[in-house]
C-alpha cells in the first residue's frame, strides 16, 4: 500500500508522510492471511538458514499485538503448524519491543541451560487494528513477520548484554480502549477508533528518542564496547527521524545505520528481526561484527541487545 493510496482514503499526502516519516510503502496481508501464517512462513525460512530440523526446536517465542485469537498464543499456533512436538511455546505482549524481549528471554533459558534451540519470533499484522480514519496513525503501519534461531554457542559469539525497561505509568500514549476484558465489544459498540490504535504520536516520539539511546548505552557500558565498534546498529523502524536522532545522539555514522522503514513502515515486533534478515542476506553483517539492535513500543516498554554476530 503506498502513500498515494491513502491520499484517497484520507486527508494526507505522499508528501507529509515522507517528509514525517520516512516512509512510502508499507505491507498489507490480505484477508485471510494472518499473523500465525506469516510467522510460520518466516520461521521455515528461518529454520532452513540455520539447518535446524524441527524435532530440535524445544522452545517457541512469539512477540505479536495482534495474535489469531485472545486464546491460545501464536506461539502455540506457530508451534502445531510446523509440528514443533518437543517444544515450550508462548507469546510476549512487548508491542514494538516484543521480538527484542522474546530474545533476551531465549537467550537467558539457553545461558541457564534450560533450552537449547529457541524459535523467536517477531510478527504483526497491524492492518486489522490500524484506524483507516486517522490520518495521524494509520499511514505509518504495515503487517510482517521475521524469525530467528537462537542456540547455545561454542565461542564468545552470541548476546553480549541486554537491557529491557518499561514505564506503565504513559500507557495510555499507546492503547487501544475497546476489545479487552475491561471494554468488551458489545453488540451495540459504535465505530469510533476506540477497538483500533490510538497514539499520541509526538509524545511517543520524544520518549523514544531519549530512552532507546539510554537503552543502547547502557548494553555498550555493560559490554565496555565503544559506538565506533558497533558494525551495525539495527533499530525498530518506526519512523526515519527517530531512527536518525538517535544515531546521531550516539555517534553511529549513517553508514552503520540500517534502515528499510521505506518498504514496509512500522511493522511493531516484526520491525527488528525484518531489518535483522535483510542486513544479513545483503551481507551487511559478518561473522564477529557487533550488531546493536533497539526497540520501543506500547507499554511504554523499551530494550536493547548488543549481539556479536
Ligand atoms: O512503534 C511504536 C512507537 N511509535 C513511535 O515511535 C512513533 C512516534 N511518533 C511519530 O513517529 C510521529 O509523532 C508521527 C509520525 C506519528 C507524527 O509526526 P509529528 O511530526 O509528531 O506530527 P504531529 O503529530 O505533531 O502533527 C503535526 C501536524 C498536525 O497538524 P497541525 O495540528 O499542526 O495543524 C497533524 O494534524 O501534522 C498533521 N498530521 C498529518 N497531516 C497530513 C498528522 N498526521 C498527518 C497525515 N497527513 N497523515
Amino acid at each position: 500500500m503506498t502513500n498515494l493510496d491513502f491520499e484517497k482514503i484520507v486527508d494526507t499526502s505522499d508528501e507529509w508522510i515522507t517528509t514525517r516519516t520516512g516512509i512510502k510503502e508499507r505491507h498489507i496481508a490480505s484477508d485471510t492471511m494472518t499473523t500465525a501464517d506469516m510467522s510460520v512462513e518466516a520461521c521455515k525460512r528461518a529454520m532452513d538458514m540455520a539447518k535446524c530440523r524441527k524435532e530440535d526446536i524445544d522452545l517457541v517465542i512469539c512477540g505479536t499485538v495482534t495474535p489469531d485469537y485472545r486464546l491460545p498464543s501464536n506461539a502455540c499456533m506457530i508451534q502445531k503448524e510446523l509440528g514443533l512436538t518437543n517444544a515450550l511455546a508462548f507469546d510476549v505482549v512487548a508491542a514494538c519491543t516484543g521480538f527484542i524481549n522474546g530474545l533476551v528471554i531465549a537467550n537467558s533459558y539457553i545461558s541457564t541451560g534450560l533450552y537449547k534451540k529457541a524459535l523467536v519470533i517477531g510478527a504483526e499484522k497491524l492492518s486489522a487494528i490500524a484506524n483507516y480514519k486517522d490520518r495521524t496513525t494509520c499511514v505509518l503501519f504495515g503487517d510482517g513477520a521475521g524469525a530467528v534461531v537462537v542456540e547455545p554457542s561454542a565461542n564468545e559469539r552470541g548476546i553480549v548484554s541486554s537491557f529491557m525497561k518499561s514505564d506503565g505509568r504513559l500507557w495510555q500514549l499507546l492503547w487501544m480502549e475497546v476489545g479487552g476484558i475491561k471494554n468488551p465489544y458489545t453488540p451495540e459498540f459504535p465505530y469510533d477508533g476506540s477497538d483500533k490504535i490510538f497514539m499520541n504520536g509526538a509524545e511517543v516520539f520524544k520518549v523514544a528518542v531519549k530512552e532507546m539511546a539510554k537503552a543502547v548505552e547502557n548494553v555498550l557500558e555493560k559490554a565496555n564496547v565503544s559506538p565506533s565498534d558497533i558494525a551495525l546498529f539495527v533499530p525498530h523502524q518506526a519512523n526515519l527521524r527517530i531512527i536518525d536522532a538517535l544515531a546521531k545522539r550516539l555517534k553511529i555514522s549513517p553508514e552503520r545505520v540500517f534502515k528499510n522503514i521505506e518498504k514496509y513502515g512500522n511493522t511493531s515486533a516484526a520491525s527488528v528481526p525484518i531489518a535483522l534478515d535483510e542486513a544479513n542476506r545483503e551481507g551487511r553483517i559478518k561473522p564477529g561484527d557487533y550488531v546493536v539492535v533497539v526497540a520501543f513500543g506500547g507499554g511504554l516498554i523499551w530494550g536493547s541487545a548488543l549481539i556479536k554476530w
